[in-house]
């Protein structure tokens, strides 16, 4: 396929911005993590721009209702045979198109009843990434925006402008090295990394622009011990890679509007957030509604550090603290969580599942918010936690680096606090440092009013991802 070369003329700039957007996950459409959330936010913000024309296509998993649909069928490819696209309007996301298979369309998007990856998830995600360069020929957009190795191997059929984000670098997507035999276009051999096909290393060598979902990430991944690999890869990019952190959606994110809360609060009326921590504590079955609450929301996965904070729990009584956990995944850690939960129900209450309704009210209710994560390109909830004026508590890496900073080393611009080392004893002394400005609570509001008053939205980032847009159609045009 060769690249559509656009004119260059001097209405570029006014003309709007013709983008596909590919994802695995967009919520509520289809959500397993932090992937579904910031794929949705900024589809949202890019919709609400008139520099942008915003086309989405997400995998069609079955059972997603759309209205107004229309269908129609693009080739696919010798695996997949003829895929079947349906466009419509989804619930919160507007339009979007959905593309599927019989293959495609299972209840989970990744993983089987028991949480082991589909076996044919290569065959699922490829076929799926073909087809979205199919639908790019057939909608010749200006830059096709891929997410993550489920869309990554869209550019080894599509040589159009495009820009690749890594979410995350701790699944690539590895396969069979067989697989170049089936994908026979020229671009295929950039994904050959070390004997096995990898579609993230292919990506982040062919896109135009590779972005990381924070500044810090972007840092963090060229070192050797931080970038599962690929810190070659990614040092050849030079100025190509660049780091943009997420934003939340103000718009689910706000407690003063929030429907899950019986009442509303902000940073000139933190007085009332006590209701919300009186109605999680009674939630949770905790008669206690004085001591401190530190809220965790999470996917129980080895990435995100439950078990340094687990290990915590002995310490925490000593210091007053309990714990209000909600989040699924793997097993070892839910059944630790739930031994624990029934031998100390004061010290921890674990609430196993994915339930959007609590999660608000554990980062209204609770007092401090705990991320533990070993790595974390980006986080939301820690930008989630304070726009509800719960003060988070963090582990030194990814974006987390570039969104709390800590009020102990930078009293003026404190808004949270940050461990020294990604491990138990680090987080300790953080939720020590952070226990003690909550007890003091004029310090505590500063901090509060701090991070709520702090603008969390997607606005700025949109508008770096736009500006990159718009240099990538520049580029094209001009070749
Ligand atoms: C992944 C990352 C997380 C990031 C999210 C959205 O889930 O682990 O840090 O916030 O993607 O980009």
């Amino acid at each position: 396929m060769a690249r559509a070369k656009k004119p260059a003329t001097t209405s570029l700039a006014s003309d709007p911005v013709h983008v596909l957007f590919a994802s695995a996950e967009a919520a509520p459409v289809a959500r397993v993590g932090g992937l579904a959330e910031a794929s949705a936010g900024l589809i949202r913000s890019l919709r609400t721009r008139d520099d942008v024309r915003l086309d989405v296509v997400l995998p069609d998993y079955g059972d997603v209702v759309l209205d107004d649909e229309s269908t129609s069928t693009l080739p696919g490819v010798s695996w997949t045979g003829p895929l079947t696209v349906r466009t419509g309007q989804a619930d919160q996301l507007g339009r979007v198109s959905l593309i599927g298979w019989e293959a495609m369309h299972r209840p989970h998007p990744y993983v089987d009843e028991t949480g082991l990856g589909w076996e044919d998830n290569a065959d699922r995600f490829f076929g799926f990434s073909a087809g979205v360069a199919q639908l790019a020929e057939a909608l010749d957009p200006h830059v096709v925006h891929c997410n993550d190795w489920h869309t990554a191997m869209t550019l080894a059929w599509s040589e159009r402008p495009s820009v690749y984000t890594i979410h995350t670098l701790g699944y690539q997507g590895q396969a069979d090295i067989g697989w170049l035999r089936e994908i026979t276009t020229d671009r295929a051999s950039a994904f050959d990394r070390w004997g096995e096909l990898n579609p993230a290393a292919g990506a982040i060598r062919l896109a135009d622009r590779v972005i990381a979902v924070s500044p810090n990430y972007a840092q963090e991944i060229l070192d050797p011990a931080r970038s599962a690999g690929l810190h070659g890869v990614l040092s050849g990019r030079g100025e190509d890679l660049v780091g943009i952190r997420n934003g939340i959606d103000v718009s689910l994110w706000n407690p003063a509007d929030d429907p899950h809360l019986h009442v509303g609060y902000g940073p000139t009326s933190l007085a009332d957030k006590a209701e919300a921590k009186h109605e999680l504590c009674a939630e949770l079955g905790w008669e206690d509604v004085e001591s401190p609450v530190i809220g965790v929301v999470t996917r129980l996965v080895e990435q995100k550090g439950l078990d340094l904070l687990l290990g915590l729990i002995p310490y925490l009584d000593r210091a007053g603290a309990r714990i209000a956990l909600l989040g699924s995944g793997e097993e070892r850690l839910s059944l630790w969580a739930r031994d624990l939960s029934t031998r100390s129900p004061e010290q921890l209450a674990f609430v196993e599942g994915y339930d959007v309704a609590l999660a608000h009210r554990i980062f209204a209710g609770a007092d401090l918010f705990a991320m533990p994560s070993r790595f974390e390109p980006c986080g939301l909830a820690q930008m989630q936690s304070m726009a509800y004026g719960t003060i988070p508590v963090v582990t030194p890496v990814g974006g987390l680096v570039d969104t709390v900073i800590d009020a102990d080393a930078d009293p003026d611009a404190g808004n949270g606090f940050v461990a020294v080392t990604v491990d138990g004893v680090g987080m300790l002394d953080a939720i020590h440092r952070a226990l003690r400005a909550w007890h003091d609570t004029r310090r505590r509001a500063r901090l509060q009013k701090r991070g709520m008053k702090t603008d969390w939205s997607w606005d700025q980032p949109t508008e770096q991802h736009v500006e990159i847009y718009r240099s990538v159609r520049s580029d094209s045009a001009v070749e």
